[in-house]
């Protein structure tokens, strides 16, 4: 029998090996004699990684009423003591075999097995120690001490009573006042409402009327449709919700249209569709136009979509077109929606409305109309090439050939002018020459030398 017992509590152990592998610094746990891996220590239970179930087993089994409580050890369940662990532990004790003591004792009762007080009614706190100050008409938070008064008690130990009507309202246990029932008024909630299926306004008795009724006795129905509208109370009108239509509330708004009785206009969204009928927003927003609801135009200087793009440069910095970007009016001189376009074709000034004069070398300012010469000419009408000695762009520059003319375009000497201009540096510089060697080429001893030497 005990082999079989013995044998029964190994196969149960390994059973729980296979569930959860032991800590090897967990309670209880012992190195195996066999191999490396580590068991239960005897007399002991595995319970998760740990082995924290006292056995008592074979001879040392525990009788029906008793618990294990050490290897080989046995108790009285715990609330129990005595032969056969039939008396169940008086008061002031609690535990297995009733060996502890009840802290809260004779204020409270601790349970038999974790020993947690709970309180008598008029005690609180942990160790029920206090007392409780909630008077014959409030009972006691056993944590707190604060007090929950009866029905018609108030103040904070119930010792008020409260001045209320108690079939029509309930009373503040804080305040003491009266919370009128629905259909109740006045200050101990005595006084029916006369509003029909409304409630009324405790203090005054002013009705309240609900959704869907109006009149000073809210005993007029509302003929909008209440699942789009409020009524005016005081005059029955419709009050249509942000979407639907006047007067009673029945269609949405047109298309194009939002807000309370679509009275609203949508903004510019892109591709002209509609906007929201409840709040007016668009997805997005047309070219020129910006804003949640697309109504504001682009500031000054913008345009396009989300107002992105800067303007061209416009007549006296007007602003473009804030949709296209398009200028009204160009600077003299400038055309095409942008104004980037200088005139062509021999056109000139405020809108290239004017036609150039003829610019027999040269061509004609856009903005101004007169004449740019070609270099080498000049004159209103670009027909005087340069007078002599001046060359180049409006003749400004003068020639440097000497007395000979010049390249009334580039300012290059002429043939007869340009071998003068070469050979008379070179004569010098061959001179020059010729005179150093003559003067450098021989060691010379002093001023004396020198006269000898010629
Ligand atoms: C008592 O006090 C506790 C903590 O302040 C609070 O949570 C609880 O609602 C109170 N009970 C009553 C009846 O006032
Ligand atoms: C209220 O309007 C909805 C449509 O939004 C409609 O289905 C419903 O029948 C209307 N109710 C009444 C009472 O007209
Ligand atoms: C456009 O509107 C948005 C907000 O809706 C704002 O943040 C943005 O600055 C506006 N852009 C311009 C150019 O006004
Ligand atoms: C230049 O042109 C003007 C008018 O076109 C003419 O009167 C003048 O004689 C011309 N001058 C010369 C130097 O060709
Ligand atoms: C030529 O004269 C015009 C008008 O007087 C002036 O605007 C331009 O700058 C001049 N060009 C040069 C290269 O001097």
């Amino acid at each position: 029998m005990d082999t079989f017992l013995t044998s029964f509590v190994l196969i149960l152990t390994c059973v729980q090996c296979s569930a959860q592998i032991l800590s090897p610094t967990g309670k209880n746990v012992c190195p195996s004699v066999r191999d490396s891996s580590t068991i239960c220590c005897s007399g002991w239970g595995q319970n998760g990684d740990e082995c924290t179930v006292p056995l008592c087993e074979g001879e040392r089994a525990c009788l029906q009423d008793e618990v294990c409580v050490y290897p080989g050890l046995c108790r009285c369940k715990p609330g129990f003591y005595g032969y056969q662990c039939k008396t169940s532990c008086p008061p002031e004790f609690w535990g297995p075999d009733c060996r502890e003591v009840c802290p809260c004792h004779p204020h409270g009762l601790c349970d038999p097995v974790t020993g947690v007080c709970s309180c008598l009614p008029n005690r609180w706190g942990n160790l029920c120690q206090n007392s409780c100050k909630c008077g014959r008409h409030g009972k006691c938070d056993p944590v707190y001490g604060n007090c929950t008064c009866e029905e018609g008690w108030w103040t904070s130990t119930c010792s008020k009573a409260c001045q209320c009507h108690l079939a029509t309202s309930t009373c503040d246990q804080a305040t003491g006042r009266c919370l009128c029932n629905k259909g109740f008024w006045g200050q101990r909630c005595s006084l029916r409402c006369n509003c029909y299926v409304s409630p009324c306004q405790q203090h005054t008795g002013t009705c309240q009327c609900q959704h869907g009724w109006w009149g000073p006795s809210c005993d007029r129905r509302c003929i909008c449709n209440l699942s789009h509208a409020d009524c005016d109370v005081q005059t029955g009108t419709c009050l249509c919700y942000p979407g639907y239509k006047e007067p009673f509330c029945n269609e949405p708004c047109d298309s194009g249209k939002y807000g309370s009785g679509c009275r609203r206009s949508c903004g510019h969204c892109e591709g002209g569709r509609s906007c929201s009928k409840e709040d007016g927003l668009c997805d997005a927003c047309a070219p020129g136009w910006n804003g949640t609801r697309c109504d504001q135009p682009c500031p000054a200087g913008y345009y396009g979509y989300r107002c992105h793009n800067v303007c061209p440069r416009c007549r006296n910095m007007d602003p473009c077109d804030t949709e296209t970007g398009a200028c009204l009016h160009c600077d003299p001189g400038w055309t095409g929606p942008r104004c980037e376009k200088p005139c062509t074709d021999g056109t000139y000034g405020d809108g290239c409305r004017f036609l150039c004069k003829t610019c027999h070398h040269g061509h004609c300012d856009h903005v101004t109309g007169s004449c740019i010469c070609l270099p080498g000419f000049q004159g209103e009408s670009c027909n005087s090439t340069c007078p002599p000695n001046l060359y180049g762009m409006n003749c400004s520059a003068t020639c440097d050939c000497g007395n000979h003319a010049c390249h009334p375009a580039t300012g290059a000497c002429s043939r007869a002018g340009l071998l003068a201009g070469l050979l008379i540096p070179l004569c010098i510089l061959i001179l020059a020459l010729l005179f150093c060697c003559c003067c450098c080429g021989r060691p010379v001893e002093g001023k004396e030398g020198y006269e000898f030497v010629i």
